[in-house]
């Protein structure tokens, strides 16, 4: 029987208050490991066995301080994973440049603020797994999702490139690109535009949470230790 068992293991998760990443964080705690949620919010629904902290990820200061104090409380972390992220959306001619910057900080400068303060732990360490979440849409563009649509192809882009930087130092890095994925983030679509994105979809229906939870704990386990620089897509076929 093949089980994946991560006890011991400290995993830091972005966004987890709410939808993949709340979804993530409970299955890594099924899998044992002790999880560290950090998000702007209190999580939607409590989390058994999980610590939060109130971070805005955007924030490289703040983000520099939460990491070191997990770091000194729990004694290290192994597993970082990238997930929190929103969206604002309009066509290019009506996206102003709070829209555009808003997204980017969060999205892009958010992941790249935890890995780059996380990424001297690991080295040391000779080891860590980091996962970003992308999203079909920075493989293939979408009307009206410019910022997004550029955030998540600099989260392909900038998985690639530290894959390649940390991978001397044992550290696997990969992002997930969910389609499709029943969560609050997509409740705020416009009824035609989630139409739309169910009729694409080859499976029928969209993803849930734990679809792309599965995934990334899979990525953190030993069963991926010879995967790095991937990005695996999760949406039922949304984008072949
Ligand atoms: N739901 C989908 O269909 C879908 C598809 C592709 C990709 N994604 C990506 O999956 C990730 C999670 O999305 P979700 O659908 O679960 O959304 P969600 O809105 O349910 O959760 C996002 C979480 O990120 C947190 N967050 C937002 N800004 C933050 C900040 N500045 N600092 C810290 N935390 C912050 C929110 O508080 C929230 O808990 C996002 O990166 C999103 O782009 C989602």
């Amino acid at each position: 029987m093949i089980k994946i068992d991560l006890k011991g293991k400290v995993v830091i998760i972005t966004g987890a208050a709410s939808g993949i990443g709340h979804s993530t964080a409970e299955v890594f705690i099924q899998a044992g490991a002790t999880v560290v949620g950090l998000d702007i919010h209190a999580p939607s629904q409590p989390l058994k066995g999980a610590q939060f902290l109130e971070v805005n990820v955007a924030n490289s200061a703040n983000v520099g301080k939460c990491i070191n104090d997990i770091i000194a409380t729990q004694g290290h972390i192994d597993c970082l994973v990238n997930n929190a992220g929103i969206s604002k959306d309009a066509p290019v001619w009506k996206m102003t440049e709070s829209m555009w910057d808003d997204v980017i900080d969060v999205n892009l400068k958010g992941a790249f603020n935890c890995i780059h303060h996380v990424a001297s732990h690991f080295r040391e360490r000779q080891l860590g797994k980091i996962v970003n979440v992308a999203s079909i849409n920075g493989m293939r563009g979408k009307f009206g999702l410019a910022n997004y649509a550029a955030s998540k192809a600099g989260i392909i882009g900038l998985t690639k490139a530290v894959a390649t930087e940390l991978a001397r130092y044992h550290v696997n890095v990969n992002a997930v690109a969910p389609g499709l994925i029943a969560t609050p983030l997509v409740m705020s679509m416009t009824p035609e535009a989630l139409a739309k994105s169910k009729s694409e979809i080859l499976l029928g229906e969209p993803g849930q949470p734990e679809d792309v939870a599965h995934t990334i704990v899979f990525l953190c386990s030993d069963l991926a230790k010879h995967i790095t620089g991937e990005i695996i897509k999760i949406d039922g076929g949304q984008y072949i």
